[in-house]
C-alpha cells in the first residue's frame, strides 16, 4: 500500500513519513521543498520524493488509483496567512481543490485531510465537539474551513477523513508554545508568552502520527475528528513545564495576549477514541522530555 503525503517536508510530514515507512507502507513524499526529505530518505527505495506544488495540474499524473492520500501541505502558520492572504487562499483552498479533483479522477481509496481547531468559533461550547459551530477567527482558520467545505461538497465521490489537530508540538517545530520556549531556553534567553492564561489542547507529534495512521485505515470514513489530548493546559503552565525540564533559573517574559488566540480551547476527543481507536499516549511533561532526549 502506498501513501501520498503532501507537505512531506514539513513538521508533521517528516514525522509521518518516518511513521509510515516504519509501519511498512511505501510513501510518495510530495512538497515544494525537499531540504529535509532528501538528506534522510534519498536512496530509500520505499520513499519516492517528488518536488512539486499542490497547485500543479500534473499532480494527477503521479497519484495512482491504489493510493491513499494524506494531505498536509499548507500555509500552516497564522502569521504567514495574515501576511499573505492570497497565498494562503491559493495553497490552502485552491491547492486542496486540486488534490480533491486529482483524487476523484484517479478514484483513490481515500483522502485524509489535516485540518485544525482554528476552524471552530471562539464561542464554541467547551470541550469542543466536532458538531460545534465552525466560524474561524483568523485568515488561516478561514482557509482551512473552506478547504473542509470543498471536501464535504465532493464527499459523495471521495471517501475522506478530516482530522482537526489540536496544538501539535514536537522535535523540529521550534516556534510557537513549547518549540519557541525550548529554543530560547536552550540559547539562554527568556521565553516570551502572550497573555498566558489562555489554554490549548496540546498533542505530541507521536500521537498525531498515530492518528494519521489510524485515519488511513479506519472504516469510519466521511467523518471529521478532533485529535487532541482532551486536556486544557494554559500557556503559562506549558512555559513553566519547559523551564522545569530544561532546569534553568530563567523566568518567562509576559506580553499582552493576541486576538487570534482562543481564551479557552480544549477538545472532546471521544469521537476519535470510539471510532478511530485513537488514544493519546504522551502527556505534556513526557512529550517535552522526549524532545529534549532527541
Ligand atoms: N502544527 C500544528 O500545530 C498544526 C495544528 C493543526 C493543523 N495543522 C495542519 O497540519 C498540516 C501540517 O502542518 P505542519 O505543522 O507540518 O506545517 P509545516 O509548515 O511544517 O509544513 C507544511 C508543508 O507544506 C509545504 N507546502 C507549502 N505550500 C506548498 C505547495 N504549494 N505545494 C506543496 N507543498 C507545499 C511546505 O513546504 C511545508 O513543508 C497543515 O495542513 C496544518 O494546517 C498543524
Amino acid at each position: 500500500m502506498r501513501v501520498v503525503v503532501t507537505g512531506a517536508n514539513g513538521f508533521v510530514g517528516l514525522h509521518t513519513v518516518r511513521g509510515l515507512l516504519d509501519a511498512g507502507y511505501d510513501v510518495l513524499a510530495l512538497d515544494v521543498m525537499d531540504s529535509r526529505l532528501a538528506p534522510e530518505f534519498k536512496g530509500d527505495k520505499r520513499c519516492r520524493i517528488v518536488t512539486m506544488s499542490i497547485l500543479d495540474k500534473d499532480l494527477r499524473k503521479i497519484i495512482n488509483k491504489e493510493d491513499k492520500v494524506l494531505h498536509l501541505a499548507a500555509i500552516a502558520r497564522f502569521d504567514q496567512a495574515r501576511q499573505n492572504p492570497q497565498k494562503a487562499v491559493a495553497v490552502n483552498i485552491e491547492g486542496t481543490l486540486n488534490i480533491i479533483q486529482a483524487c476523484i479522477m484517479k478514484k483513490v481509496e481515500r483522502l485524509v485531510y489535516a485540518s485544525t481547531g482554528s476552524v471552530y468559533s471562539h464561542s464554541a461550547p467547551i470541550p469542543i465537539r466536532e458538531d460545534a459551530k465552525r466560524e474561524p477567527g483568523s485568515i488561516y482558520g478561514l482557509t482551512k474551513k473552506h478547504a473542509e467545505d470543498w471536501i464535504f461538497l465532493y464527499g459523495e465521490s471521495l471517501p475522506y477523513v478530516i482530522l482537526r489537530y489540536g496544538y501539535v508540538y514536537g522535535k523540529d517545530k521550534d516556534w510557537g508554545a513549547v518549540g519557541a520556549f525550548l529554543k530560547r531556553l536552550r540559547e539562554g534567553e527568556r521565553p516570551v508568552i502572550f497573555g498566558g492564561m489562555q489554554t490549548n489542547d496540546f498533542i505530541y507529534i507521536k500521537d498525531i502520527v498515530q492518528a494519521n495512521l489510524l485515519a488511513l485505515e479506519t472504516e469510519h470514513v466521511r467523518q471529521a475528528y478532533n485529535v487532541g489530548s482532551g486536556r486544557a493546559i494554559s500557556i503559562k503552565d506549558v512555559c513553566e513545564a519547559c523551564i522545569a525540564a530544561v532546569k534553568t533559573n530563567l523566568t518567562m517574559e509576559i506580553k499582552p495576549a493576541r486576538i487570534f488566540d482562543f481564551p479557552v480551547f480544549v477538545y472532546d476527543i471521544s469521537k476519535a477514541q470510539t471510532l478511530l481507536n485513537f488514544e493519546p499516549k504522551w502527556n505534556l511533561s513526557r512529550g517535552i522530555e522526549d524532545i529534549l532526549k532527541q
